[in-house]
């Protein structure tokens, strides 16, 4: 049986005096259970914070994004084997919010998975249709084909993805998907899956994802646990969802 898996993603919020007290309610109200992970991913200047604050409890963290490109004259980037050398296990990549404020294409974002693989981590690959794209009947060509992408760029090592489903329309509106239109998609995504050979890795979903909806989309079929933005900030919220 799939576990679940439940990723904060802190996005550009936190500080050092906050951080470390959201980490240490983490730490304390976690409990390790068999077949229930979560890990939080945090703005790089944190990520030593998060692995002294971490290392040793049931708790991982990862980094938001990390560069395509190994080393060199990338002025401003971040190389996954850097963010390797503190610990983590996960690197989301494909955010929307990287996709659409900062242009990252598929091809980027395929790169960007491989280089993370290549570090010795896991990314997390997001992928998800805007209003528009749902609205004019597109959702599973957009959501298919970015994935499409990730699965290209990896091959063999489909499997150790994990993969991420956040509508952009749900992502820090408040308005979640429904419960079976979340499933419809994922369905989707772990049949496409399951022909790469990757139909057991963990298939998350995100978007205005909090503690009293988290129950009834966790209980759908396909959907393995959660990526979670704003409820990720404060521990008892993001607890709660971990609990679903
Ligand atoms: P949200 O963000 O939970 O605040 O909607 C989810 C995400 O962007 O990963």
């Amino acid at each position: 049986m799939r576990g679940k898996l439940v990723v904060g993603n802190w996005k550009m919020n936190g500080g050092l005096a906050s951080n470390a007290a959201l980490l240490q309610a983490l730490v304390a109200g976690w409990r390790a259970e068999p077949g229930r992970a979560i890990a939080v991913c945090v703005p790089f200047p944190y990520l030593a914070q998060a692995q002294a604050a971490l290392t040793g409890t049931a708790i991982a963290w990862g980094a938001q994004t990390a560069s395509e490109h190994r080393s060199g004259a990338y002025t401003g980037e971040v190389a996954a084997p850097m963010v390797a050398e503190f610990g983590c296990r996960y690197a989301i990549v494909g955010h929307s919010e990287r996709r659409h404020i900062y242009g990252e294409t598929s091809a980027v974002v395929a790169a960007k998975a491989l280089a993370v693989l290549a570090a010795g981590m896991t990314p997390i690959v997001c992928v998800g249709e805007t209003l528009a794209e749902r609205d004019a009947g597109t959702t599973e060509d957009v959501v298919l084909q970015q994935l499409e992408a990730a699965l290209a760029a990896v091959g063999e090592a489909a499997a150790k993805l994990v993969v991420a489903y956040e509508p952009v329309w749900a992502i820090g509106t408040g308005r979640t998907a429904a419960p079976g239109e979340a499933q419809a998609v994922h369905a989707l995504l772990r049949a496409r899956l399951a022909r790469a050979g990757a139909a057991e890795i963990p298939l998350l979903y995100g978007g205005s994802v909090k503690a009293d909806n988290a129950g009834a989309l966790f209980a759908m079929k396909d959907i393995d646990g959660g990526l979670i933005g704003g409820a990720a900030l404060q521990a008892g919220d993001f607890l709660a969802i971990a609990r679903a």
